[in-house]
């Protein structure tokens, strides 16, 4: 079997594949507070009725990808050289059955890793059942480590939710587990040395990423941007790790200890520190698009291929017409970040 290799000679083994764009949060710099057009597909868990989960149907759009359709996209992308997946959202732990379809996607032989993007609300009820159902790791988003803030930044939810989740994460033994954290000038900026002394007492790998121009909510700002080296500045003293002492992961992240810390930081500047060249990576969308860039208006729609039965040399060509347009780079930095599938809760973050 021809490996994916695009034109740039960038070998593609990582697939992010978001399961629902639906979220129960609406965190500033990803959706506007009344909600994105929602696609159509299965109601999101009882439990969250209370808040914004249900959204809003987009009568324009088509389904989102049911477990058959993905784990189909998903079998083929493995045969051809992917070796592992990031489940995403929205917010992943809001699609109704997430904990099968996760035992589903881990049967799937030669897929070395999957691991999950959450916001963490919903962590301490599932992390055990996503355990045992095979997810190897988890990533939770933590913005704020101020409970008034969070509800500032993320507008629902409530941040002691999130930190019990990701307790419970660590107990059961989901290692490493990583916190992403979106530093927003002027919002959370002055939080940077709590979440290093957070790596001091709980092994926990937070990750500053630097607010990308992605969306139509109107945050991105120069006023908000935080370049990554301004970031880094604020830590206070750090121990450059190799890539073996670095958490285990597949990502641009370069990661640093505070000394005697139990966890470690590291950086994502997608503006600053352009790390195209390294790109591994592809994207599904909850509607079935498979995009080359995160920033890029191109792809290719792989619901026909998957609509019609036994099509897997359809959906094989999709994958390798879309590693062949991959971008040598994003053009983020130029303002034309411009992506078809506007919020990055459709995106996948
Ligand atoms: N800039 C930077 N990070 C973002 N995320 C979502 N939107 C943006 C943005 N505009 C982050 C989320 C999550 C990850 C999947 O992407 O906070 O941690
Ligand atoms: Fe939801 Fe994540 Fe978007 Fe926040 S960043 S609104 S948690 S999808």
């Amino acid at each position: 079997m021809r490996p994916l290799i695009d034109s740039f000679g960038r070998k593609i083994d990582y697939l992010r594949l978001s399961v629902t764009d639906r979220c129960n949060l609406r965190c500033v710099y990803c959706l506007p507070a009344d909600g994105a057009p929602f696609l159509r597909g299965p109601q999101v868990l009882g439990a969250l009725r209370r808040g914004p989960a249900d959204g809003f149907v987009d009568s324009r759009s088509g389904d989102i990808l049911t477990d058959e359709e993905i784990v189909r996209v998903v079998s083929v992308a493995v045969r051809l050289g992917i070796n592992k997946i990031r489940i995403t959202g929205g917010e992943p732990l809001v699609r109704p059955g997430i904990v099968s379809l996760v035992g589903r996607l881990a049967q799937i032989p030669g897929l070395e890793d999957i691991s999950i993007s959450t916001n963490g609300t919903l962590l301490s009820k599932l992390a055990l059942d996503l355990y045992r159902a095979g997810l190897n790791r988890i990533n939770v988003s933590v913005d704020t480590l101020k409970p008034e803030r969070f509800r500032t930044i993320a507008r629902f939810g409530d941040l002691g939710e999130v930190l019990e989740g990701i307790r419970a994460a660590l107990e059961i033994g989901f290692s490493p587990v990583k916190i992403n954290a979106v530093v927003m000038n002027g919002i959370n900026s002055e939080e940077i040395p709590d979440f290093v002394s957070w790596t001091r007492r709980w092994p926990v790998h937070v990750r500053f990423i630097e607010l990308m121009p992605i969306g139509e909510t109107g945050f991105f700002s120069p006023e908000h941007w935080l370049p990554q080296p301004e970031i880094r500045a604020r830590c206070g003293e750090l121990e450059p790790l190799s890539r073996e002492d670095s958490p285990r992961g597949f990502g641009p992240a370069v990661y640093f200890r505070s000394p005697g810390a139990l966890g470690t930081v590291g950086f994502i500047g997608a503006l600053s520190c352009n790390f195209c060249s390294r790109c591994n990576r592809l994207r599904l969308t909850s509607r079935g698009r498979l995009l080359p860039c995160l920033a890029s208006e191109m792809g290719e729609d792989l619901t026909p291929a998957l609509r019609s039965r036994g099509n897997e040399d359809g959906i094989e060509e999709i994958i390798r017409r879309v590693v062949d347009m991959k971008p040598e780079r994003h053009q983020m930095d130029s303002g034309n970040g411009k992506v078809r599938e506007a919020f990055m809760c459709a995106l996948g973050g």
